[in-house]
């Protein structure tokens, strides 16, 4: 036994001292690495080799910050943040070296292209610079994120860095939730944001820059600016636009605004080992969850950074780690912390906080930690080689977020986390055939594989009339454009032309998707729109119930008591409605198990709304107690999605025949209420497709509101000719647009 002890100890002394050997020889060739700050691609070609010159100030810089890096690595590490000020911590990024020459090129072109590897300082630094050079005197500077939490987080952190008050001299805005006053000049926003403020502003004149941030993403809403902001920029010769990527994919988005200059930030990245299983491993969260505690019970230092695809999977890898941990006698502490777009923000922000000394972090995120949010201190990489994607699903006729192999680019982003701050190590749970052979290059850009209904619509009110020819970056498939015209026709936005309604230029003006829009515009008709707005609020916020473990039946019950046999949307207007009734108490929500916070914000959206709709001049009314007109509503706006009855719990699509189920969680579950058609906010895909929030309908309704699609003599004949007449209707329908497209060609050539 002593034989073994002492090896097994020899052996973790040895590995220990050849790990220190490593990082020494890292530091040199980081020292190395740190000469090229400064280089610039696109503008002056450097080769990768050259020795800068006597006398070239990046040179200098270079080695200034290297200076900070050469002192013990576990300093350098771990008590990095806390040991500097804030103004050490912003001069020792990457980004700052290039400062100037930045502003300089910024001065001589109107949009320009930076890359630099995530944690370079971009999201945090670039807006400050244009300040400090006094682009904040004649507009804002915008900066755009492709996530909300990146958003909020970014702000957070800047504001702390300049020292003031979020939302006043930096700020933030995202959908439902405005942190910024008139004194803010700063402001961070999602994309989608920007893209409202192009309905009010086309020009953007508030801005006087705008930076889009993380623009390899490629997220719709960016991609859809891309096309916007190529115009504003020949039209507004006082803006100016940045954009910027961790990958290298800048070429395209340069030769896409005219072949203008892309400057690469040199990055500090320290080399990153890449591990990957030697066979196909059968559960990817198992595998990670091993994985996590062999790192964790050798001696090494550093943080792991777990990449799962979702919450759920989040959740199960957090907890298996805890119990697994649990059985080792000795283990020594971790923290592990969650982080995914719908945890409560004060928990999110938990991954940035340093921990004790001696405790190990995990971190635990979905890709939302690959390049929009840097926690420092990484070394450990564990890439469980999935991600959630939002895919059209033709099945379903609408979009849902499903599981998907990354990319070898997301595979890449993901390794290069373990080594900012040391050398790291990656540990990708796939083969390296497997990332060879199977994986994509990229992901594929959200604009191809998602409805368009909403931008669609938003394009058309912005008077983009040729959607066909508008000047996406990568257009999207022409049929995905027609299934969203039709879309947005069957819901009255469109007419047979293609062009909007007066129904549809009302439904731009409420940040929703449109079936949600036309629900509460047709309830300002109906009179029923203060029980509405309520409801839209309430499907705006997710999980508004929790259910401990271990108290779940008492949390049942509980849900149970507010439920209104035949409509799930109508249980969340009762909610509200007593919640208000009890003066919006917290006690009140923690005696039903109902999140307060979740309320809270139900309460935000919901004033959110008010606001628009005074300024729309619509009416609020209340149809009081006859809720049966709710009921009528719901169904004119979702009459899309309805199902029929076959048996207790079992619906079919009324359209397609599809099987789609009642949750067990909804109001008309096993209450002997048992409804011959229901209409449904969303389909979720779990073990079965379940029907999410669900109200029951009369046939009649439906035949009266969808009458593209149903009519009343419902028989095994007639849904087949229903799905006939739709056909028609559409092939009608496509054929009037290519007539229009036609006429619209012909106008061009005659131009
Ligand atoms: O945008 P980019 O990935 O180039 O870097 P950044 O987000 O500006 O991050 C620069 C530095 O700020 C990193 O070292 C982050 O760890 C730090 N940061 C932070 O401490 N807290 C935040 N909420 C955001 C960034
Ligand atoms: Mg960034």
């Amino acid at each position: 036994d002593i034989a073994v002890l002492s090896r097994k100890g020899s052996q973790l002394v040895k590995d220990y001292r050849e790990q220190k050997e490593r990082i020494k020889a890292q530091k040199k060739e980081w020292e190395l690495a740190g000469t090229k700050i400064g280089d610039i691609l696109g503008i002056k070609q450097k080769e990768e080799d050259e020795p800068l010159k006597e006398g070239d100030d990046s040179h200098k810089k270079a080695q200034q910050f290297s200076g900070h890096m050469m002192g013990d690595k576990s300093e350098a590490v771990s008590s990095f943040a806390t040991s500097k000020t804030i103004k050490e911590q912003r001069q020792f990024l990457p980004i700052y070296a290039c400062r100037d020459e930045l502003l300089g090129i910024l001065r001589e072109n109107s949009v320009m292209i930076i890359v630099g590897e995530t944690g370079s300082g971009k999201t945090t630094q670039l807006t400050q610079y244009l300040l400090e050079d006094g682009y904040g005197d004649y507009g804002m500077i915008g900066c755009t994120q492709p996530r909300r939490v990146a958003a909020v987080s970014v702000a957070k952190r800047v504001s702390e860095e300049r020292g003031c008050k979020l939302g006043d001299e930096v700020g933030y805005a995202i959908r439902f939730e405005d942190c910024t006053t008139k004194e803010t000049i700063i402001k961070y926003m999602t994309d989608g944001i920007l893209l409202r403020e192009s309905l009010r502003e086309p020009d953007l004149d508030g801005y006087s820059v705008v930076v889009m941030d993380e623009a390899h993403e490629r997220s719709l809403n960016t991609d859809v600016l891309f096309g916007l902001l190529r115009d504003v920029v020949a039209r507004r010769n006082d803006l100016k636009l940045i954009v910027t990527s961790a990958t290298m994919d800048a070429e395209k988005f340069s030769m896409f605004f005219g072949n203008v200059p892309i400057y690469k930030i040199a990055g500090r990245t320290f080399p990153v080992d890449i591990l990957f299983t030697k066979n196909p491993c059968e559960d990817y969260v198992e595998a990670s969850v091993k994985q996590t505690i062999q790192i964790h019970l050798q001696p090494t230092p550093g943080d792991i950074l777990i990449f799962m695809p979702g919450q759920e999977e989040i959740e199960v890898t957090c907890g298996a780690i805890g119990d697994r941990l649990e059985e080792v006698d000795g283990a020594p502490p971790l923290a592990i912390l969650p982080i995914y777009s719908q945890l409560p923000s004060d928990l999110q922000a938990k991954i940035f906080q340093k921990a004790p000394d001696g405790v190990r972090k995990v971190i635990v995120a979905t890709n939302i930690a690959e390049t929009s949010l840097t926690v420092d201190g990484i070394i450990f990489v564990i890439d469980g080689g999935y991600c959630k994607l939002k895919v059209f699903n033709p099945r379903i006729g609408m979009d849902a977020l499903q599981v998907f192999p990354i990319s070898q680019a997301n595979a890449n982003q993901r390794s290069g986390r373990a080594g900012r701050t040391g050398p790291g190590q990656a540990w990708r749970m796939y083969t390296e055939n497997c990332y060879r052979s199977e994986l994509l290059a990229t992901t594929v850009p959200e604009i191809q594989r998602t409805n368009l209904a909403t931008v669609v619509l938003l394009l058309k009110s912005l008077g983009v009339s040729d959607l066909l020819s508008f000047h996406f970056m990568d257009p999207p498939p022409q049929d995905n454009i027609l299934t969203s015209m039709y879309q947005l026709w069957v819901l009255g936005a469109f007419d047979n032309v293609g062009n909007l309604s007066v129904l549809g230029r009302q439904m731009v003006e409420f940040p929703m998707d449109p079936a949600m829009s036309k629900l509460v515009l047709v309830a300002c008709e109906m009179g029923c729109s203060e029980e509405v707005l309520v409801i839209v609020s309430m499907l705006s916020v997710p999980a508004i119930f929790y259910r401990p473990k271990g108290r779940e039946e008492e949390s049942d019950a509980a849900r149970e008591k507010f439920q209104v046999p035949e409509s799930d949307h109508l249980s969340l207007l009762h909610v509200y409605q007593q919640w208000k009734n009890k003066g919006y108490s917290s006690t009140w929500c923690n005696t039903y198990f109902i999140h307060y916070k979740a309320m809270k914000k139900v309460r935000e959206v919901h004033s959110q709304l008010l606001e628009i709709m005074e300024k729309q001049k619509l009416e609020v009314t209340s149809c009081g107690n006859k809720w049966d007109i709710v009921r009528k509503c719901i169904c004119s706006a979702y009459f899309h999605q309805a199902a029929r009855l076959k048996g207790i719990g079992e619906y079919v699509n009324a359209r397609t025949g599809m099987p789609c189920h009642l949750h067990p969680t909804s109001a008309l579950y096993g209450m002997g209420y048992s409804s011959d058609y229901v209409v449904y906010h969303e389909l979720i895909m779990t073990s079965k497709e379940f029907m999410q929030c669900v109200t029951s309908v009369e046939a009649e309704w439906l035949a009266e509101l969808g009458p593209m699609f149903y009519s009343i003599k419902e028989s095994v004949h007639s849904i087949e000719e229903g799905k006939a007449k739709a056909a028609e209707r559409r092939k009608q329908m496509e054929q009037e647009l290519a007539e229009a497209e036609e006429a619209l060609e012909a106008e061009r050539e005659r131009r």
